[in-house]
């Protein structure tokens, strides 16, 4: 199998992270392949910001917790309360997303970055895990200056990144009937 679909079929959310930091070449290559992903109208509606302040990351997670905790849906709920569950998983780097709000597709165009900054991460057998109840923490407005992020932009998903302490086994079973032809 060649390398891209080796790597796009073993890539898996890992949820345990060791305490070490991603080196800043690893870190640039990952963004870089994030920035390298198609959008609409070429918009490149993306804006990334690199988290790497442990105290900034534990405080957007237990805050998101705090929100989480008081939700209508039991499951979110019941994240919300568990004291050992964090947000981002301890992970020593988290990439914080944000849309251009006046872009033709942001939602699509950052999440078209997110997949490739996932398979970049798998790549170089860094872990990685698309976070998106973040968007519990980025509901608090007050708390956004925190995140220097540009005017225009707004916050939609985080990805959490680090070494993985866990090798989780293969895909998860797919689904069959996805696809049908019309020939
Ligand atoms: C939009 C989106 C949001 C997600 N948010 C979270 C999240 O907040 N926490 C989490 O642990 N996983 C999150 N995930 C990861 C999914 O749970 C995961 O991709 C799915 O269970 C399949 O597992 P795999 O990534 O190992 O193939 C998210 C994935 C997507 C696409």
């Amino acid at each position: 199998m060649n390398k891209v679909l080796e790597v796009i079929k073993s890539r898996r959310s890992i949820r345990r992270y060791l305490p070490e930091q991603l080196k800043d070449a690893e870190l640039a290559a990952i963004l870089e392949a994030g920035a390298y992903a198609p959008s609409a109208h070429n918009d490149q509606s993306w804006h990334f910001t690199v988290v790497r302040n442990k105290d900034l990351i534990d405080r957007m997670s237990a805050m998101a917790k705090e929100l989480m905790a008081v939700q209508e849906g039991e499951w979110v709920r019941a994240m919300g309360r568990n004291e050992l569950f964090h947000v981002f998983y301890h992970a020593p780097a988290v990439i914080v997303v944000s849309m251009r709000k006046d872009a033709m597709s942001p939602l699509v165009d950052c999440s078209a970055a997110i997949e490739n900054m996932l398979l970049a991460a798998e790549s170089l057998d860094i872990g990685s895990c698309w976070i998106g109840l973040a968007r519990y923490y980025f509901s608090i407005k007050e708390e956004l200056p925190r995140l220097n992020i540009p005017a225009g932009y707004e916050p939609c998903y985080a990805v959490a990144l680090g070494y993985k302490d866990q090798r989780p086994g293969g895909a998860k079973p797919r689904k069959k009937d996805a696809v049908n032809y019309i020939d």
